[in-house]
């Protein structure tokens, strides 16, 4: 019979980094090569804020906000994410929705509610997490840290791109204010800033194709 580890040992991948710097693309191709699991926990704060504008819950309202997430009725089954049993992964993806959803990341009860579904996807052969806060509060054991980063310019074409190719409209000029103001949030609030572990590996993706990225956290794991 095949040995189990323990919970703690299941090995974990963390990839962080700041909006659009290719982390979710990464994170997918490292945890289909490996056989892992993946957490795209942006999708978790993005339900979350697509279920507040559903239900009227103001951004500042953390209490309401913290208790909505907690009882979230949300599945993630063959890359679709279903909120109350409907399918809502493109809608997730509108730009509105990522800036809702930095705009209810800055509170910690919100944040606290989150950390248990996040954990519950660590599974046997191991899980590849995405996200701000993945190697420093989450998964602060994870076997491999990344950080990933990228120019803002290089950051909001490819943002742009992958709009357009989902039908969303969008200009280069409003998503380099968004990006600029995102990164501004998401590094400055008070809970769980997104910067890289001690302990990460940086990669700046710049002037890598994506398939570069993925040999070098691939073969960062495998030397580790
Ligand atoms: O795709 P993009 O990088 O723009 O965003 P995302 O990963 O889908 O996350 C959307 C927002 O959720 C981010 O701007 C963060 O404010 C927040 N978030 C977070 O605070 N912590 C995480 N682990 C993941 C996302």
């Amino acid at each position: 019979m095949k040995p189990t580890r323990p919970f703690h040992q299941t090995p974990v991948i963390a990839i962080d980094g700041p909006t659009a710097s290719g982390k979710g693309t990464v994170a997918a191709l490292v945890a289909a090569r490996l056989g892992f699991h993946l957490l795209d926990s942006g999708a978790l704060y993005r339900l979350a804020a697509l279920a507040s504008v559903r239900y009227g819950i103001a951004p500042a309202d953390h209490e309401a906000l913290a208790a909505l997430v907690s009882d979230l009725h949300i599945t993630f089954r063959e890359g679709c994410a279903q909120l109350d049993g409907v399918d809502v992964s493109s809608e997730i993806r509108a730009e509105e929705v990522g800036n809702r959803a930095s705009a209810i990341a800055v509170h910690q009860d919100v944040r606290a509610a989150l950390v248990a579904r996040q954990r519950a996807f660590r599974k046997e052969p191991g899980l590849v997490a995405d996200g701000r806060d993945m190697g420093t509060v989450i998964f602060p054991d994870a076997v491999l840290k990344v950080f990933l980063t990228a120019s803002v310019e290089a950051r909001a074409a490819r943002r742009h791109k992958q709009l357009i190719q989902k039908g969303f409209s969008a200009s280069m000029e409003n998503l380099l204010r968004d990006l600029r103001d995102r990164d501004e949030r998401d590094s400055n609030r008070a809970v769980a800033p997104l910067k890289p572990a001690a302990d990460a590996k940086l990669l700046d993706t710049s002037s890598l194709s994506i398939d570069q990225a993925v040999e070098e956290v691939v073969g960062w794991y495998r030397e580790r």
